[in-house]
């Protein structure tokens, strides 16, 4: 990479932020389309934050990610959110306008989105309920995405259920039911599923298993686990050898950085084999 006095800028804001895959994709991308720009980690503490966001466009920064702990903080902060971002409650795509302005994006709903029209396209949204494991911000996600698709009944298990309640309150549609299930409802819940999603941390390197019987799932459900450490997770491992489709979450990851980056750097970019395998190798790799 050649550094110019006319090099465009973008980065990554978060705290931790070093275990982020976000510049080796969003430079990879920039190689690929031979832009001159870069994409730089910013270690930001949350205290910070404000400070550090509002001097994006005296740095001329073209906009930025925002990862833990700063998705949720940074609404109060910039000028403009987007509905989904604000239904969704966390933002993690900035990007300044013309005059200094700053406008915060959710693109995982996207991402979530992209990635099944590339595994799976012959899903149907109509071929059953959707059970989601979780509630957090990538569950928030998820479900927005899941609604947009018009998926007719979505079933929300999470352990902390007034989390699950809060949620479906939040994304509440009258095209999709939100049913709230308790934690022990897991393995019934599988029964007509046409897709199920992990959310959760669980399964995650370094985190416990998630314990759940597949036995109820129909063999034409396909399974999705949004972690990408390790990338087969136990539950895809034991979906996969049951005869189920399954969608890794690297895909999920790498597609919610293109809106970013398009809105950057002004070129669109794809999701390829060598993108995954370059990211791959951080992973593999870290640090
Ligand atoms: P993110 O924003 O990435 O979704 P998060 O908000 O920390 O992350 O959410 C983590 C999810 O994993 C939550 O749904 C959490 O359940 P709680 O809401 O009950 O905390 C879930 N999770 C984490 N550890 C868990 C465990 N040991 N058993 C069950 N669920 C767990």
């Amino acid at each position: 990479m050649k550094i110019t006095g006319r090099t465009r800028l973008a980065g990554i804001m978060g705290w931790p932020v070093a275990h982020s895959r976000s510049p080796a994709m969003h430079n990879f991308w920039l190689e690929e389309q031979g832009i001159d720009g870069a994409y730089v980690p910013l270690p930001v503490r949350p205290e910070q934050l404000e400070h550090a966001l509002r001097a994006l466009p005296a740095l001329g920064f073209r906009g930025c990610n925002l990862t833990i702990p700063h998705k949720q903080l940074a609404l109060s902060i910039i000028d403009r959110v987007e509905p989904l971002a604000r239904r969704i409650g966390a933002v993690n795509t900035i990007i300044i306008a013309p005059d200094g302005s700053l406008e915060g994006r959710n693109t995982d709903a996207f991402g979530f989105r992209e990635t099944l029209r590339e595994t799976v396209p012959d899903w149907k949204p109509a071929s059953g309920p959707a059970v989601v494991l979780g509630a957090g911000g990538a569950a928030r996600a998820v479900v927005a995405a899941l609604i947009e698709a018009r998926v007719r009944e979505i079933r929300l298990i999470n352990r902390t259920e007034a989390r699950a309640e809060l949620l479906a309150r939040a994304l509440a549609n009258p095209s999709s039911r939100i049913t709230v299930l308790p934690w022990s409802d897991r393995d019934r819940a599988l029964a007509e599923a046409g897709l199920l999603v992990n959310t959760t941390s669980l399964g995650m390197a370094e985190e416990p298993a998630l314990e759940i019987d597949l036995a109820l799932l129909s063999l034409s459900a396909i399974v999705v686990d949004i972690v990408y450490v390790p990338l087969e997770t136990a539950l895809l491992a034991a979906a996969r050898q049951r005869g189920h489709r399954v969608v890794d979450g690297l895909g999920m990851l790498l597609h919610q950085g293109r809106p970013g980056f398009e809105a950057w750097f002004g070129a669109p970019v794809r999701v390829t084999r060598e993108l995954r395998a370059a990211v791959l190798t951080t992973l593999n790799n870290p640090h």
